[in-house]
């Protein structure tokens, strides 16, 4: 009897859960595209109207179920809907999407490991003037701000732009004066969080978790964000002895409005997308979007970022966005062209702690633990000190309750780190103190090289070095009958040590292209600093000032700096532009002239893991020339992947277009700043558009370095320009010469005497091809 019983529980639980999914509404994005010219009001009685229809005429159910309404940037709405309903309201007229309201997370390593740690941030600019920065507005889509830091004061700013519309958002610890004249704008949103945490848990567990109901930032991921991309200079930024410096963010008087939608567990859709809207309304020039989407990313039509940023974009804001830490190939996220998508690099600096051994070798790791260790004591694999139910291979990552103490006391633990960002990093530090260990050697086998503030004496080493440790505790212990010898080691505390390995480097976390929706267009677009960044931090955690964070939440900021300080000297460009100046002018070397490698065992990086490559301040207020896309050039791309007429009018609001013009493209035509061919079948023409915004008579010469196997011409291979403002054409020509399976990289650089605008070329072979020969 005990099979059909099992049987019959398996259907129960089937039918079980189908009840639930009919009954239960969850929160949707029901997206309508462009916006109208109807009023806030009008659109509010719209979108009631409409929920009443699926509502089956019952207006109290239908106004009850509503969340938000959309009406500045774009069109839309957020309510509680069953699946049905969903459903039905995707079969509407004038609906593009209905989605459901999705969690995202911010893209920090390890956001809330924290300390306090001073040291001058390598952020100045030479030749850069703060003129005209005041009037760029920055908005960063987060977890609010510490409005009180030193980073945001607004000493010697002039008043706000007459042009703003923001807010200041009163709310839990938060009044508005809390906003001055550097963070001139506040606000945050709940709703979408508060309805998905409800329907998950109980409410005292949603009130818990939204610790200050109000822009005030609780997590300190808002607070470090924006003062990298925008804090003022702060002069005595120190802590425990670690060199004492000053710190200030890429653009110090640009001004800050927050939009804060992420909480303790993350940030809900139909909150991002209020925040777009508001942001669009309010007037900010740039969006610092520092979170993204769980791999894999949905349709950008489906997605609260995509659609924000598009309608951002058509509203002139270039909207500045994180590629994700999960590290592997074809993993980058925030995907969508009219997005700039930023990868992490190390910078010059490097937050070293020396591992002694008691042999007198020394050997080298990352942290930033500034515990002492008065003498040496014995070091131990913590597979050897497993403890409880534990297996040694379990304890070797030093799990949670997985260690002796009787065996662990008085000795440095070596633990293993899958080197996965759930896996916390300073929690293992956490157990080994617990379990009465002294100190920690963590062997990331990622080689993530994330410096982290351990609760005890410790480093992160490369599993090159963890192995020299293991060889010598091994030997020595081989040795210990005859010699009574123990292995021991004794960890210094932490250094910041400048230029002691080539920078950049790209981060072995940075989540790398291919881009997994639309091949065509190369992501992440530009790879910036990222790893063990000293910025300000929410004193609400740890009362802490500063913190060191590792992440492409970290690089993106970075990015946006350098954006405000285009705006501020080309107030008029618009986002595809600024973009282009930035890629164009990117490089691909290290400080030292090297290939640029992308993790620590030296492999050469590619477009995939840095874009075009690493920004270069000296140059890109000087591009020469821009690949600027127009709405046109995106409403090409759109039907290109597929959309059709309805939907494209629907989203760009131009009732006259449609798709199928004169010649069919693809998504390799859109006219971006690199160019892809993910599936090159014998030839195929690319022609793109360039703008002059150098000197008026400048003459460009082409010059390729073509991939591996593929013959690459560019006609016409001189651009002579005849005046400012200019747009020329050329046309590069690949063909297979010899195919190879992979991708293979080359690169396009349009030069003049002063000028080097560049492009990566990213082509594969298509299979059929590869296949010949
Ligand atoms: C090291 O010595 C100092 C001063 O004697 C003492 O305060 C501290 O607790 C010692 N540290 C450890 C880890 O034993
Ligand atoms: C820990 O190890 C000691 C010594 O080997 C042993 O006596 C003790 O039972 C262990 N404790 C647990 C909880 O496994
Ligand atoms: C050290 O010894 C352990 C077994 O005790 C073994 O698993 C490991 O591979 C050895 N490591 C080295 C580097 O010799
Ligand atoms: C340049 O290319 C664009 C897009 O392909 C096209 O519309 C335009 O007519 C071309 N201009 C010239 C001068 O050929």
């Amino acid at each position: 009897m005990a099979p059909s019983g099992v049987v019959f529980y398996l259907l129960l639980s089937i039918t079980l859960a189908r009840i639930r999914l009919c009954y239960s509404s969850q929160v949707h994005v029901v997206y309508m595209g462009s916006k109208g010219s109807q009023s806030s009001d009008d659109v509010l009685k719209q979108n009631h109207q409409i929920l009443t229809a699926v509502h089956g005429g019952r207006t109290e159910e239908a106004q009850a179920s509503h969340v938000y309404s959309y009406s500045n940037g774009f069109r839309g709405f957020a309510a509680k809907l069953s699946k049905e309903q969903a459903s039905q309201m995707a079969e509407m007229p004038g609906v593009v999407s209905v989605f459901p309201n999705l969690k995202r997370s911010l893209h920090t390593t390890h956001s809330w490991d924290f300390i306090g740690l001073g040291t001058n941030e390598e952020m100045e600019i030479p030749g850069f003037s703060t003129k005209n920065q005041e009037n760029v507005i920055i908005g960063f889509i987060d977890t609010g701000i510490w409005p009180e830091s030193p980073s945001f004061s607004d000493v010697g700013m002039p008043e706000v732009p007459s042009r703003w519309k923001g807010q200041c958002q009163a709310g839990e610890s938060f009044t508005e004066s809390s906003c001055n004249k550097k963070v001139i704008g506040a606000r945050y949103y709940l709703s979408g969080y508060e309805a998905e945490e409800r329907s998950h848990g109980d409410s005292m567990n949603a009130d818990k978790a939204a610790k200050f109901k109000s822009p005030r930032d609780s997590s300190g991921h808002g607070t470090h964000t924006a003062s990298i991309a925008a804090g003022r200079h702060v002069s005595d930024m120190n802590y425990n002895g670690l060199g004492a410096g000053g710190a200030r963010g890429g653009a110090p008087m640009s001004r800050i409005s927050v939009y804060k939608t992420c909480w303790d567990s993350g940030c809900y859709d139909a909150d991002l997308l209020a925040a777009f809207d508001d942001a669009i309304g309010d007037g900010v020039d740039i969006l610092s979007v520092s979170l993204g989407p769980n791999y894999p990313e949905a349709e950008y039509f489906n997605d609260a970022i995509s659609i924000g940023s598009f309608h951002a974009t058509s509203h002139g804001i270039l909207v500045v966005s994180s590629g994700g830490n999960v590290g592997s190939r074809g993993s980058a996220t925030n995907l969508a062209p009219w997005m700039l998508t930023v990868g992490a690099s190390s910078t010059d600096r490097e937050y070293t702690s020396s591992i002694v051994l008691g042999n007198g070798k020394e050997l080298m790791g990352e942290s930033l633990s500034s515990f002492k260790m008065n003498k040496s004591a014995r070091i131990i694999s913590a597979s050897e000190v497993s403890g409880g139910y534990f297996t040694p291979y379990q304890s070797s990552f030093c799990l949670d309750s997985s260690l002796n103490r009787t065996k662990a006391r008085g000795k440095i633990l070596i633990c293993r780190h899958s080197g996965s960002a759930a896996e916390p990093r300073l929690e293992k530090s956490l157990v080994v103190k617990k379990a009465g260990g002294l100190g920690m050697v963590m062997i990331d086998e990622a080689e993530n090289d994330v410096a982290i503030p351990f609760a005890i004496p410790a480093a992160t080493v490369r599993k090159e070095i963890g192995n020299k440790i293991f060889s010598y505790v091994n030997h020595t212990r081989s040795g210990a009958a005859s010699t009574k010898k123990k292995p021991s080691a004794l960890i210094l505390p932490a250094e910041a040590v400048l230029g002691s390995r080539p920078a950049p480097r790209v981060a072995a976390f940075s989540s790398k292209g291919p881009n997994s929706l639309t091949a065509e267009v190369l992501k992440p677009d530009i790879a910036a600093p990222g790893l063990n960044i000293l910025a300000a931090w929410s004193p609400a955690v740890n009362n802490m000032k500063s913190n060191v964070l590792s992440g492409t939440s970290m690089s993106c900021p970075h990015v946006t700096g350098l954006v405000a300080l285009i705006k501020a000297v080309y107030p008029t460009w618009t986002p595809s532009a600024v973009k282009s100046a930035i890629m164009t002018t990117a490089s691909v070397l290290d400080k030292n002239g090297g290939a640029i490698t992308a993790d620590p065992k030296g492999r050469p990086a590619d477009p995939f893991d840095f874009g075009s490559g690493f920004p270069d301040a000296s140059r890109l207020l000087d591009p020469g020339l821009v690949y600027d896309a127009q709405a046109s050039d995106y409403r090409a791309f759109l039907c290109s992947i597929g959309y059709d007429d309805n939907s494209l009018r629907l989203i760009t609001g131009d009732h006259h277009s449609a798709c199928g013009g004169p010649s069919p493209t693809t998504a390799s035509d859109l006219n971006y700043p690199s160019i892809t061919v993910p599936d090159l079948k014998g030839r195929v023409d690319i022609t793109r558009t360039v703008t002059n915004v150098g000197k008026p008579g400048a003459v460009y010469r082409a010059q390729v370095s073509a991939p591996t196997g593929i013959d690459v011409t560019v006609v016409p291979d001189l651009l002579a320009f005849t005046s400012y403002g200019q747009r020329l054409n050329f046309t590069v020509t690949f063909r297979v010469a010899y195919p190879s399976r992979d991708y293979v990289f080359g690169s396009l650089t349009w030069k003049t005497d002063e000028i080097r605008a560049s492009s990566p070329l990213v082509v594969r072979a298509a299979a059929s091809d590869a296949g010949l020969l």
